[in-house]
């Protein structure tokens, strides 16, 4: 809780009595117990320690890392945090207005906020975050260095506005940033108050350079020797390490990726400084001289530009008047305004442009913002000069002061104003809290025609003849009767202001007087065209690339400038709009005493602070007001799952009831008004419970909705599975119909076709058809066979078997073998083949009854060979069980050669002979003739007959090998067979040829040789 720490009350939100005394009370109570922030709601109050406190290192980041400002003691990280979350949660930009006067921390606090959301963020390492990240950090340094210097304030005193915005990706990582710089204090180049130092640049060069580098530059590390940095007689300072910082200088702009060109073209330009302004010049005649010519040649060398040129731009300038080009020589007074006008203008340019160099190292680069493209948020943080009183105060207090008038503006505007506004537009009741609305004095500042700025302009255009003293009777004269101007002329018995000289505005921070000499000069910020000219002719292109408008014709009549007043304040309203575009966050800051002290608490010091601040109203219009505030519709929907009335959606009535049911269900209608759209919460203890409960029932939602989202997708899957499956089958269907209509047309007459449709083509069956079709081709190839079968007398049919069979292992394989003849089969049992054939069905009775087979498929008479190549006559027999061979004389039984399993293949040869070889797995072929008694040709029929009863009995194809030779195995030994025809054989017959076995045929006139003649060819 905001109390915690124990010191006092860290919210002034919760003082008992709200008055000035009780806020200074408790503001001082808290300072001396180390406590530097204290919130007013979500405003942090900022008192400078000046001594350092150990609040800031990485136990401390964890504990406010992603909490809700009110749950620990007040921190400029919970701001930080906050500003962090919004832009991540909602995506909305934000932004933190950093303000107080001069050495009150603002530099510091922006430091702190930087490195806060650099340490929160990047969880996941990525290396560009990182170089970001590394990149805004270093910025700083560089920045300070060029922008920073001692004032009697603060020994490090921004002398320039500052604006940083930083882009984040939507995982709230930083991805880029731009840097904004205003209105550079850049007469400090020249001129220091006692005490006072100029930009930490040139100290740093000055101790911080090697001896090396020093004398390159024509330097000797002596600042009394220069008189751009001796005024304020204030070198070294005690908490300063300017040999350090210079350093740390040098590797920010490494690591921003400056060149080593870039980096040395900046300590040539630093040096260059220094120089001029020890160049003085002498009066001659009505010109001048330079006092010591030397100086030149070291100035020209370090910016690379010639003597000549130099010299000349110092001492003359060039006119171009009705086409004529000439020079006019300045007088002393002329040329010591011009070298320093020179001197703030070249320092002015090179700290422009450093920023423009840092930004393109932080920019989003253009592939990035695309990939980015509305993705960005950004949180911006701002950190500008407080308001400023000088013994003297010039035209640079006046824009600081005009600033600063405006950023109160806005705070009035987002936090005073536009609440209690709101209030009112809401119907809640509400005490209207009085508060000081400055927009009186920006208007006396910036309004067209009457404001201040405008009649600076105006005398500005009338070159020469108005003088600053007449400025400020113009002033007299336009703002007598504002309330907040007053001068000498206006208010005689205010001693204190010099007759015109000084005006005094009484701005809401208090009054201040502004000497008016040298307003003009500022105010027009004139330099000679000459030096823009002489820059851009340089030889180095970085100095060159810094002073384009040097390109410009003499002749060329440009339209006259817009002046530093009109500059700062346009850049002001764009500024001012810029914020009120985003999620504001405030960090206020005070400045506990003038001297740096870390005990010391001026009472009256602080208070002036805490008024013009406007601090106590803040509180006041805090603590009438609420903490939160939302539309019934948003609220509603953000927090209806807390309760049952509300979940999941609320019936009875409009949102507002809903809202009022919700609260009261919940208790907490004690703590909350209900506006005419809005819902206002006055603590954000409500708010953060409410969040509470909120986050303890998502998971449960985020299931629920898991559930419902994944049952949605099956359902929608299953629905979608279904239709194809339909689709599919009816598909199928079709497919399938098509299919067996083509069919039936092409088959329509099949049983009138010769064929029976043998030829006809099937056309391709679809794939679902496939396997059908197979066996619908099968059946109609039975049919087939039966149309033809049944033609043929049932008692033919094992013959038609056995002619199939030959068919198979003859057809164009031997030229004849018997088709057409009718296959007898037992040929020895006819009377016409063998005249004994009572004799030989008696012995086959015989052997039936031993041997147990049922019948002789198969019988002749044949001549057969041995292995002692002797042949012989026998008969042969083939029964459904085996081969058997018998005496051809008495047709006796032999013995049985082979059964039908032994049989390994049969040898024939392609002619008509009548040669056959039964091969046998015993090593003894049966390699016969057949001697039919008409010399038919039988081959055929015993080939188709012993492969038939092969496929019977050892269901396999029984191999058929044809050729004019073969071989064969005759006891065992490997012989070859071979066909030959010879005058020598009379009738077929067997002869022995070595190892081999011929088998002669007579060169005859017998039709069947002929044949196996002509295969033979
Ligand atoms: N939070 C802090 N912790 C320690 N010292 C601080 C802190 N804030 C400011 N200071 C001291 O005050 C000095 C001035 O602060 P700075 O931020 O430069 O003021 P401003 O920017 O408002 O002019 C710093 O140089 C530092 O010494
Ligand atoms: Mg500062």
């Amino acid at each position: 809780m905001v109390g915690h720490d124990g010191v006092g009350i860290g919210d002034f939100v919760l003082l008992e009595v709200i008055d000035k005394d009780h806020f200074m009370q408790n503001l001082e109570k808290r300072f001396s117990g180390g406590c530097i922030y204290t919130y007013i709601g979500e405003v942090c109050v900022s008192v400078n320690p000046y001594r350092t406190v150990n609040i800031y290192d990485q136990e401390q980041v964890n504990k406010y890392k992603g909490r809700e400002i009110f749950e620990n003691p007040p921190h400029i990280f919970a701001i930080a945090d906050s500003a962090h979350k919004v832009m991540k949660q909602q995506g909305r930009d934000t932004c933190i207005v950093i303000s107080g006067e001069s050495g009150s921390g603002k530099t510091e606090a922006s430091k702190i906020i930087m490195k806060y959301i650099a340490a929160v963020t990047n969880a996941g390492g990525q290396q560009e975050i990182e170089r970001v990240k590394n990149v805004l950090l270093q910025s700083n340094a560089i920045l300070e260095t060029f922008g920073n210097a001692k004032t009697n304030r603060n020994d490090n005193s921004s002398r320039f506005g500052k604006y940083m915005d930083i882009n984040f990706d939507f995982k709230g990582d930083p991805v880029g940033g731009n840097i904004s710089n205003y209105l550079l204090e850049k007469s400090r180049v020249i001129y220091q108050q006692p005490g006072e130092r100029n930009f930490h640049s040139f100290y740093q060069l000055l101790f911080g350079a090697s001896d090396s580098d020093l004398s390159k530059l024509r330097l000797k590390n002596k600042v009394d020797n220069y008189f751009y940095v001796n005024q304020g007689n204030a070198a070294s300072v005690r908490s300063i390490s300017d040999r350090s910082d210079y350093k740390a200088t040098q590797s920010a702009f490494r690591t921003l990726a400056f060149s080593d060109h870039e980096i040395d073209t900046i300590w040539r330009i630093v040096a260059a400084i220094l120089h001029l302004g020890n160049v003085k010049f002498r009066p001659d005649n009505e010109s001048v001289k330079l006092d010591d010519p030397g100086v030149l040649d070291t100035i020209s060398g370090l910016l690379s530009v010639t003597n000549q040129e130099l010299r000349r731009a110092l001492c003359e300038r060039v006119i171009a008047a009705k086409g004529e080009v000439m020079a006019k020589t300045h007088n002393e007074a002329q040329a010591n305004y011009g070298r320093d006008a020179f001197a703030k203008a070249v320092y002015d340019r090179l700290f422009s442009w450093i920023v423009q160099k840092v930004n393109r190292a932080i920019n989003l680069k253009d592939e990035e913002s695309s990939r980015y493209r509305q993705k960005t948020t950004v949180i911006g943080v701002l950190d500008i000069y407080g308001f400023e009183i000088f013994d003297v105060n010039s035209f640079e207090q006046f824009c600081i002061n005009y600033c600063n008038e405006k950023l109160q503006q806005l705070f009035i505007e987002l936090v005073l104003k536009q609440e209690q506004e709101e209030y009112q537009r809401e119907g809640i009741q509400w005490q209207n809290i009085d508060y000081f609305n400055n927009q009186i004095i920006c208007d006396l500042v910036e309004q067209s025609h009457k404001g201040i700025i405008a009649i600076l302009d105006e005398a500005c255009l009338n070159v020469g003849k108005v003088t600053d003293e007449m400025l400020v009777e113009a002033m007299d004269q336009k703002l007598a009767s504002h309330n907040h101007y007053s001068s000498r002329q206006l208010k005689p018995m205010e001693k204190d202001l010099k007759h015109k000289e000084d005006f005094r505005i009484s701005h809401y921070a208090g009054k201040v007087t502004y000497n008016i000499n040298g307003f003009l000069d500022k105010n027009r910020d004139a330099l000679f065209q000459d030096f823009k000219r002489l820059l851009y002719s340089s030889n180095n292109p970085t100095v060159k690339e810094m002073w384009p408008e040097g390109a410009m014709d003499i002749f060329q009549t440009t339209k006259r400038p817009l002046t530093a007043g009109t500059l700062f304040k346009n850049s002001m309203i764009a500024l001012v709009k810029n914020l009120a575009s985003k999620e504001p966050y405030y960090v206020r800051c005070i400045k506990p005493n003038e001297n740096k002290s870390p005990v010391q608490f001026d009472k009256e010091q602080v208070l002036h602070q805490v008024n013009y601040l406007g601090l106590i109203e803040n509180v006041r219009v805090r603590r009438a007001g609420f903490a939160y505030r939302q539309r019934y519709d948003l609220f509603l929907r953000r927090y209806k799952m807390i309760s049952q009335y509300t979940w999941p959606n609320f019936r009875s009535g409009n949102d507002k009831d809903g809202v009022k049911v919700l609260m009261d269900e919940q208790g907490y209608s004690d703590d909350v008004k209900y506006g005419k759209t809005k819902i206002f919460i006055r603590s954000p203890r409500t708010l953060f419970s409410l969040e509470q409960k909120r986050s303890r029932m998502i998971p449960g939602i985020v299931i629920l909705l898991q559930k419902q989202w994944r049952g949605a997708i099956c359902r929608r899957r299953y629905k979608k599975m279904k239709a194809a499956l339909t689709i599919m089958r009816v598909y199928r269907l079709y497919k399938m119909r098509s299919y067996f209509q083509a069919l039936q047309a092409i088959f329509l007459n099949v049983t009138s076709r010769r064929d029976f449709g043998k030829s006809l083509r099937w056309p391709n069956p679809p794939l679902v058809l496939r396997k059908g079709v197979k066996n619908l081709k099968a059946i109609h190839e039975r049919w087939r066979a039966w149309m033809i079968i049944k033609r043929i007398p049932q008692e033919d049919w094992p013959q038609v078997r056995y002619k199939v069979k030959a068919c198979d292992a003859l057809s164009n394989k031997r030229s004849y073998y018997g088709l057409s003849r009718r296959w007898e089969g037992n040929y020895l049992a006819l009377n016409n083949e063998n005249s004994d054939s009572v004799q030989y069905n008696h012995t086959i009775n015989n052997i039936k009854n031993k041997d147990k087979f049922k019948k002789v498929l198969f019988s002749s008479f044949i001549k057969k060979t041995n292995r002692f190549n002797k042949s012989a006559d026998r008969a042969l027999l083939v029964t459904d069980t085996g081969v058997y061979k018998l005496d051809a004389k008495k047709l006796n039984l032999m013995k049985r050669v082979l059964s039908i399993q032994e049989i390994t293949g049969v040898s024939c040869s392609p002619g008509t002979d009548q040669l056959i070889a039964i091969h046998s797995s015993l090593g003894n072929d049966l390699v016969v003739a057949l001697e039919p008694r008409d010399n038919q040709d039988r081959v055929g029929e015993l080939v188709g007959v012993i492969c038939h009863r092969y496929f019977e009995v050892c269901g396999r194809e029984l191999s058929v090998n044809v050729n004019m030779h073969f071989q064969c195995k005759l006891g065992n030994k490997s012989r070859s067979v071979k066909i030959e025809l010879s005058n020598e054989a009379q009738s077929a017959m067997f002869k022995k040829d070595g190892q081999n076995v011929l088998y002669l045929l007579p060169l005859q006139n017998s039709n069947n040789l002929i044949n196996t003649k002509q295969a033979m060819q």
